[in-house]
């Protein structure tokens, strides 16, 4: 995956006059768990003749969010009714707030009462937060149903999505309960991105810097060329980093299902910038965060000679062309986000796992950073 060739021949393009209907496959061999990604603009409507032809269910149930709903649910559930399947749509309020038990043993409930059995299947629509719940629920509904994911967020096509990564959160934290489930399929149509926010399709975009961070710098380079087209949705480059993130993270999760070791890379820039975004009272939006904690770490890694400083400039200059901050934000005190960082859920017996960069494409896992030497990235980080 590493260092992929930046051309888009790989991924078709539709003759003039047929309709715009192309996709490309990321497969994610995960052994009898293995499944595909397809990726394309105009997909949605061609779910409902896909699973006809090669079903994960007998009949199938929508779960989304109240925003999603109406944006996309109303029309995939006609389209897969005019496909001859049984379909059924349930609905959350939109939100992390809904990310929790009760939103999950409601919505079991009312599986119940419309007929959902061990051979429904449940069809995750919406950003990360419908595919956790939905996710979730599928992996203990019944002792488990098969489920699809059918993300409609940028982060959640190049991320949540992908890993077999599921749960709720509790009143003291961030999914701290959940399951590992694969899904059947992924469908991540990048036409339903256009009615995205701003400050959601950021989210998005700070995770697919990530992955030219921490495995791909042809990835990065085609950010540094194409960042207007990018910022703008155009469908081809849209496409392209989708799938090049989603084959990144399948290449990663194939290699450590279950987070033993090497999914860690995943997390460049998450531990500072979970932080950061605690110490904000989570008034920066998730995506903001980890591109200050990239900033944090790359520096740090500068500081210690592991990556050359040039690097640095290339991701700051990157992330001030998506408008992603760089600086930390000056209400924070560094010593509030030193304890923070240690108290990361992912600190394993009392040690924090840093991922450092050795420049662009390339990462080292650290558990030996001292509280100064991130105190003075931290603070080199200031504007
Ligand atoms: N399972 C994993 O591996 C994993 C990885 C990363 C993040 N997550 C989780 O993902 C969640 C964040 O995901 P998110 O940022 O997608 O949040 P989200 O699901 O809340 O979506 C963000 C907002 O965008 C709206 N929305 C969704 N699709 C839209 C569209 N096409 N047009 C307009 N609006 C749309 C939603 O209704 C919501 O208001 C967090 O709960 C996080 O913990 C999970």
């Amino acid at each position: 995956m590493q260092g992929e060739a930046l051309n888009f021949s790989s991924f078709s393009k539709p003759s003039p006059g047929s309709i715009r209907h192309v996709w490309e496959t990321v497969s994610v061999p995960l052994g009898d768990k293995a499944y595909d990604i397809l990726i394309g603009p105009g997909l949605l409507t061609e779910i409902g003749k896909m699973l006809r032809s090669d079903p994960i269910g007998e009949s199938y149930f929508i779960i989304t969010d109240s925003n999603v709903e109406d944006y996309v649910g109303i029309d995939l559930m006609a389209l897969m009714g005019n496909e001859g399947l049984s379909v059924d749509m349930l609905s959350f309020p939109a939100g992390e707030a809904s990310k929790n038990m009760d939103t999950v043993v409601t919505l079991a409930r009312a599986l119940l009462e419309r007929g959902a059995d061990r051979k429904s299947a449940i069809l995750a629509l919406g950003g990360g937060v419908s595919g956790d719940i939905a996710g979730f629920l599928a992996s203990i509904y019944m002792r488990g149903i098969p489920f699809a994911q059918i993300p409609t967020t940028l982060l959640a096509q190049v991320d949540s999505s992908v890993g077999g990564k599921t749960g709720v959160d509790l009143p003291d934290g961030k999914n701290l309960l959940g399951t590992f489930y694969q899904p059947r399929r992924v469908f991540a149509d990048i036409g339903v991105l256009s009615t995205l926010s701003q400050s959601e399709l950021k989210n998005g975009l700070a995770e697919v810097v990530k992955y030219g961070m921490i495995r791909d710098p042809g990835l990065f380079q085609l950010l540094e060329e194409k960042w207007w087209d990018i910022v703008n949705l155009e469908p081809m480059v849209t496409a392209h980093i989708v799938k090049v993130s989603c084959a990144i993270k399948a290449d990663v999760v194939a290699n450590d299902e279950f987070e033993g070791g090497l999914r860690r890379i995943l997390n460049f820039g998450h531990t500072v910038g979970h932080a950061v975004e605690a110490g904000a009272g989570y008034q920066i939006p998730h995506g903001e965060a980890v591109a200050i904690g990239m900033m944090v770490v790359s520096r740090l890694s500068v500081y210690k000679a592991l990556m050359p400083e040039e690097d640095l400039k290339r991701l700051d200059a990157l992330l001030e062309k998506l408008g992603l901050p760089r600086h930390v934000p000056s209400n924070i005190a560094t010593e509030e986000i030193l304890n923070l960082t240690r108290h990361d859920k992912k600190v394993q017996g009392g040690r924090v796992h840093f991922v450092l960069s050795k420049g662009i494409g390339k990462t080292l896992i650290t558990d030996e950073i001292s509280n100064e030497e991130l105190a003075r990235a931290i603070e080199g980080s200031r504007g």
